[in-house]
Protein backbone atom coordinates (compact mmCIF):
# COMPACT_ATOMS: atom_id res chain seq x y z
CA UNK A 1 0.00 0.00 0.00
CA UNK A 2 1.09 3.75 -0.61
CA UNK A 3 2.23 5.17 2.20
CA UNK A 4 1.83 8.74 2.97
CA UNK A 5 3.65 11.30 4.79
CA UNK A 6 6.34 9.51 5.47
CA UNK A 7 8.89 11.50 8.11
CA UNK A 8 12.64 11.43 7.23
CA UNK A 9 14.31 11.59 10.93
CA UNK A 10 17.55 14.26 11.07
CA UNK A 11 19.54 10.43 12.08
CA UNK A 12 17.71 7.39 13.15
CA UNK A 13 19.70 4.26 15.86
CA UNK A 14 19.92 1.10 14.19
CA UNK A 15 18.26 -1.77 15.47
CA UNK A 16 21.08 -2.58 17.59
CA UNK A 17 21.38 0.95 19.09
CA UNK A 18 17.65 1.08 19.62
CA UNK A 19 17.69 -2.16 21.31
CA UNK A 20 20.38 -1.29 23.81
CA UNK A 21 18.89 2.24 24.43
CA UNK A 22 16.08 0.61 26.00
CA UNK A 23 17.83 -2.44 27.73
CA UNK A 24 19.99 0.10 29.46
CA UNK A 25 16.61 2.19 30.20
CA UNK A 26 15.16 -0.79 32.13
CA UNK A 27 18.14 -2.13 33.50
CA UNK A 28 20.53 0.40 34.60
CA UNK A 29 17.89 3.11 34.97
CA UNK A 30 15.44 1.24 36.51
CA UNK A 31 13.19 3.38 33.94
CA UNK A 32 13.41 6.53 35.85
CA UNK A 33 14.14 8.74 32.96
CA UNK A 34 10.82 8.19 31.40
CA UNK A 35 7.45 9.63 31.44
CA UNK A 36 5.97 6.86 32.66
CA UNK A 37 1.81 6.26 32.20
CA UNK A 38 1.27 2.37 33.56
CA UNK A 39 0.92 3.45 37.42
CA UNK A 40 -1.56 5.64 36.83
CA UNK A 41 -5.12 4.36 38.58
CA UNK A 42 -6.99 6.33 36.66
CA UNK A 43 -5.19 5.26 33.12
CA UNK A 44 -5.45 1.58 34.25
CA UNK A 45 -9.29 2.06 35.10
CA UNK A 46 -9.79 3.90 31.51
CA UNK A 47 -7.65 0.90 29.94
CA UNK A 48 -9.50 -1.89 31.36
CA UNK A 49 -13.12 -0.34 30.90
CA UNK A 50 -11.93 -0.06 27.08
CA UNK A 51 -11.15 -3.56 27.07
CA UNK A 52 -14.84 -4.76 29.08
CA UNK A 53 -16.80 -2.63 26.73
CA UNK A 54 -15.13 -5.05 23.55
CA UNK A 55 -17.51 -8.49 23.76
CA UNK A 56 -14.24 -10.27 23.10
CA UNK A 57 -11.36 -9.88 25.40
CA UNK A 58 -9.54 -13.21 26.74
CA UNK A 59 -6.58 -12.91 24.69
CA UNK A 60 -4.54 -9.56 25.05
CA UNK A 61 -1.02 -8.65 23.53
CA UNK A 62 0.78 -5.77 25.18
CA UNK A 63 3.71 -5.36 23.16
CA UNK A 64 7.03 -3.18 24.16
CA UNK A 65 5.15 -3.65 28.04
CA UNK A 66 8.18 -2.21 29.61
CA UNK A 67 9.40 -3.25 32.86
CA UNK A 68 6.82 -1.99 35.13
CA UNK A 69 3.99 -4.96 35.53
CA UNK A 70 1.39 -2.86 36.95
CA UNK A 71 -0.84 -3.13 33.58
CA UNK A 72 -1.10 -6.88 33.42
CA UNK A 73 -1.19 -7.41 37.19
CA UNK A 74 -3.92 -5.02 37.00
CA UNK A 75 -5.59 -6.57 33.96
CA UNK A 76 -5.43 -10.22 35.58
CA UNK A 77 -6.60 -8.81 38.96
CA UNK A 78 -9.90 -6.78 37.23
CA UNK A 79 -10.70 -8.63 34.28
CA UNK A 80 -11.24 -12.24 35.46
CA UNK A 81 -12.78 -14.05 32.23
CA UNK A 82 -9.33 -13.46 30.53
CA UNK A 83 -7.35 -16.28 29.31
CA UNK A 84 -3.92 -15.13 28.75
CA UNK A 85 -1.67 -11.73 28.77
CA UNK A 86 1.00 -11.86 26.44
CA UNK A 87 3.79 -9.02 27.18
CA UNK A 88 6.37 -8.47 24.67
CA UNK A 89 9.39 -6.86 24.79
CA UNK A 90 13.72 -6.71 24.32
CA UNK A 91 15.33 -9.38 25.78
CA UNK A 92 17.02 -7.46 28.37
CA UNK A 93 13.44 -6.04 29.31
CA UNK A 94 11.39 -9.10 29.46
CA UNK A 95 14.17 -10.24 32.12
CA UNK A 96 13.30 -7.80 34.55
CA UNK A 97 9.30 -7.52 34.20
CA UNK A 98 9.68 -11.26 34.45
CA UNK A 99 11.53 -11.23 37.22
CA UNK A 100 9.32 -8.80 39.19
CA UNK A 101 6.19 -10.55 38.40
CA UNK A 102 4.85 -14.50 37.77
CA UNK A 103 1.51 -15.35 37.11
CA UNK A 104 0.28 -18.30 35.33
CA UNK A 105 -1.96 -16.05 32.77
CA UNK A 106 1.17 -13.78 32.24
CA UNK A 107 3.38 -14.97 29.81
CA UNK A 108 6.90 -12.91 28.93
CA UNK A 109 7.95 -13.24 25.91
CA UNK A 110 11.54 -11.48 23.88
CA UNK A 111 10.26 -10.39 20.65
CA UNK A 112 10.43 -7.46 18.48
CA UNK A 113 7.63 -5.09 18.65
CA UNK A 114 7.87 -4.77 14.44
CA UNK A 115 7.66 -8.54 14.01
CA UNK A 116 5.78 -10.21 16.46
CA UNK A 117 5.20 -13.51 15.22
CA UNK A 118 2.06 -13.65 15.80
CA UNK A 119 -1.11 -14.74 13.25
CA UNK A 120 -4.68 -13.84 14.00
CA UNK A 121 -4.18 -14.55 18.00
CA UNK A 122 -5.79 -11.84 19.66
CA UNK A 123 -8.50 -10.53 20.42
CA UNK A 124 -7.40 -7.11 22.03
CA UNK A 125 -3.54 -5.39 21.77
CA UNK A 126 -2.28 -2.74 24.14
CA UNK A 127 -0.21 0.03 23.63
CA UNK A 128 0.93 2.28 26.13
CA UNK A 129 3.86 4.66 24.58
CA UNK A 130 5.08 2.08 23.08
CA UNK A 131 5.06 3.31 19.05
CA UNK A 132 7.07 6.23 19.42
CA UNK A 133 10.48 5.61 17.92
CA UNK A 134 11.81 8.37 15.84
CA UNK A 135 12.01 6.18 13.09
CA UNK A 136 8.53 6.31 11.18
CA UNK A 137 9.39 3.38 9.37
CA UNK A 138 9.90 1.70 12.59
CA UNK A 139 6.40 3.00 14.22
CA UNK A 140 4.29 1.64 10.98
CA UNK A 141 6.20 -1.75 11.15
CA UNK A 142 4.75 -2.10 14.77
CA UNK A 143 1.44 -0.77 13.92
CA UNK A 144 1.45 -3.50 11.25
CA UNK A 145 2.47 -6.89 13.33
CA UNK A 146 -0.20 -5.68 15.98
CA UNK A 147 -2.33 -5.61 13.24
CA UNK A 148 -1.19 -9.53 12.05
CA UNK A 149 -1.43 -10.37 15.55
CA UNK A 150 -4.96 -9.60 16.36
CA UNK A 151 -7.90 -11.71 15.20
CA UNK A 152 -10.79 -10.48 12.82
CA UNK A 153 -12.51 -8.68 15.08
CA UNK A 154 -10.07 -7.84 17.21
CA UNK A 155 -9.23 -4.35 18.76
CA UNK A 156 -6.11 -2.33 19.26
CA UNK A 157 -6.33 0.15 22.14
CA UNK A 158 -3.18 2.28 22.30
CA UNK A 159 -2.20 5.44 23.69
CA UNK A 160 0.03 7.81 21.85
CA UNK A 161 1.62 10.89 22.88
CA UNK A 162 1.42 13.89 20.44
CA UNK A 163 3.43 16.97 20.17
CA UNK A 164 0.68 19.24 19.98
CA UNK A 165 0.25 18.44 23.42
CA UNK A 166 3.97 19.73 24.09
CA UNK A 167 3.07 22.78 21.88
CA UNK A 168 -0.29 23.79 23.80
CA UNK A 169 1.42 23.31 27.11
CA UNK A 170 4.40 25.53 26.19
CA UNK A 171 2.13 28.55 24.72
CA UNK A 172 0.10 28.15 28.28
CA UNK A 173 3.48 29.02 29.80
CA UNK A 174 5.76 32.33 30.34
CA UNK A 175 8.49 30.81 29.01
CA UNK A 176 8.85 29.15 25.20
CA UNK A 177 12.05 27.44 26.07
CA UNK A 178 10.01 24.41 25.80
CA UNK A 179 9.50 25.02 22.18
CA UNK A 180 14.04 24.14 21.56
CA UNK A 181 12.59 20.33 21.96
CA UNK A 182 10.22 20.54 19.42
CA UNK A 183 10.24 19.60 15.65
CA UNK A 184 7.04 20.29 13.95
CA UNK A 185 7.97 19.33 11.02
CA UNK A 186 8.69 15.95 11.90
CA UNK A 187 6.19 16.14 14.97
CA UNK A 188 8.96 14.95 17.41
CA UNK A 189 10.12 15.69 20.15
CA UNK A 190 13.32 15.77 22.43
CA UNK A 191 12.97 14.56 25.11
CA UNK A 192 16.03 16.12 27.81
CA UNK A 193 16.47 13.02 29.89
CA UNK A 194 16.21 10.10 27.50
CA UNK A 195 18.61 12.51 25.38
CA UNK A 196 16.42 11.24 22.10
CA UNK A 197 14.25 12.47 19.44
CA UNK A 198 11.24 10.47 19.82
CA UNK A 199 8.04 11.14 17.09
CA UNK A 200 4.74 12.05 18.88
CA UNK A 201 2.36 11.96 16.09
CA UNK A 202 -0.50 14.94 15.33
CA UNK A 203 -4.21 13.44 15.25
CA UNK A 204 -4.39 13.94 11.41
CA UNK A 205 -1.12 11.51 10.89
CA UNK A 206 -1.74 8.99 13.74
CA UNK A 207 -4.69 8.36 11.65
CA UNK A 208 -3.56 7.69 8.48
CA UNK A 209 -0.51 5.13 9.66
CA UNK A 210 -3.68 3.07 11.74
CA UNK A 211 -5.39 3.49 8.29
CA UNK A 212 -2.94 2.43 6.48
CA UNK A 213 -1.60 -0.83 8.50
CA UNK A 214 -5.16 -2.15 8.00
CA UNK A 215 -6.85 -1.03 10.59
CA UNK A 216 -10.51 0.89 11.06
CA UNK A 217 -10.30 3.41 13.16
CA UNK A 218 -13.22 3.42 15.43
CA UNK A 219 -12.74 6.07 17.97
CA UNK A 220 -9.79 8.52 19.11
CA UNK A 221 -10.00 11.02 22.18
CA UNK A 222 -7.91 13.10 24.17
CA UNK A 223 -6.29 11.80 27.40
CA UNK A 224 -5.77 14.27 30.25
CA UNK A 225 -3.23 13.22 32.31
CA UNK A 226 -4.93 15.29 35.50
CA UNK A 227 -5.19 12.11 38.07
CA UNK A 228 -3.04 13.16 41.27
CA UNK A 229 -0.40 10.93 40.16
CA UNK A 230 0.13 12.61 36.59
CA UNK A 231 0.25 15.97 38.38
CA UNK A 232 3.12 14.86 40.73
CA UNK A 233 4.52 13.33 37.57
CA UNK A 234 4.11 15.91 35.49
CA UNK A 235 5.97 18.43 37.95
CA UNK A 236 9.00 16.11 38.50
CA UNK A 237 9.59 15.04 35.09
CA UNK A 238 8.63 18.04 32.73
CA UNK A 239 8.69 20.64 35.54
CA UNK A 240 4.95 21.48 35.14
CA UNK A 241 3.71 23.05 38.17
CA UNK A 242 0.35 24.40 37.02
CA UNK A 243 -2.20 21.56 37.69
CA UNK A 244 -4.17 23.12 34.87
CA UNK A 245 -1.69 23.11 31.88
CA UNK A 246 -1.53 19.21 31.81
CA UNK A 247 -0.22 16.65 29.63
CA UNK A 248 -2.81 15.23 27.26
CA UNK A 249 -2.49 11.93 24.50
CA UNK A 250 -4.72 10.77 21.95
CA UNK A 251 -6.43 7.15 23.07
CA UNK A 252 -7.47 5.19 20.11
CA UNK A 253 -9.35 2.13 19.28
CA UNK A 254 -8.92 0.92 16.07
CA UNK A 255 -10.00 -2.70 14.50
CA UNK A 256 -9.37 -5.13 12.28
CA UNK A 257 -12.05 -5.85 9.98
C1 LIG B 1 8.23 4.37 26.32
S1 LIG B 1 8.50 2.71 26.69
C2 LIG B 1 6.88 2.18 27.24
C3 LIG B 1 6.96 0.93 28.08
C4 LIG B 1 5.61 0.47 28.63
N1 LIG B 1 4.63 0.31 27.59
C5 LIG B 1 5.15 1.42 29.68
O1 LIG B 1 4.21 2.18 29.40
O2 LIG B 1 5.70 1.39 30.80
C6 LIG B 1 8.63 1.93 25.09
C7 LIG B 1 8.87 0.44 25.19
O3 LIG B 1 8.83 -0.14 23.91
C8 LIG B 1 9.90 -1.07 23.79
N2 LIG B 1 10.26 -1.17 22.37
C9 LIG B 1 10.52 -0.15 21.53
N3 LIG B 1 10.79 -0.63 20.31
C10 LIG B 1 10.72 -1.99 20.38
C11 LIG B 1 10.90 -3.05 19.46
N4 LIG B 1 11.22 -2.81 18.17
N5 LIG B 1 10.75 -4.32 19.89
C12 LIG B 1 10.43 -4.58 21.19
N6 LIG B 1 10.23 -3.60 22.11
C13 LIG B 1 10.37 -2.34 21.71
C14 LIG B 1 11.01 -0.47 24.64
O4 LIG B 1 11.95 -1.42 25.03
C15 LIG B 1 10.22 0.11 25.79
O5 LIG B 1 10.08 -0.81 26.83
Amino acid sequence: MRQKWIITPKETLNDQERQAYWENTHIVENYETVWSMTEDPVLRHKLIAEIRSHPKHEKILIPGCGSRTVLEQDFVESLTDISAIYCTDYPGVIKVAAGRYQHDQVHYEARDSQDLGFENEFDVVIIVNSVLSESDAENRAILRSCYRSLKTGGVLIGLFPTIFAAVDITYLEQSRERLKCVDLERSALYETQQNLWQIFYTPLRLRQIIKEAGYQLNKTEIFFCDSPYFLEHSSQYYGIEDPDNVVYELLVVAQKL
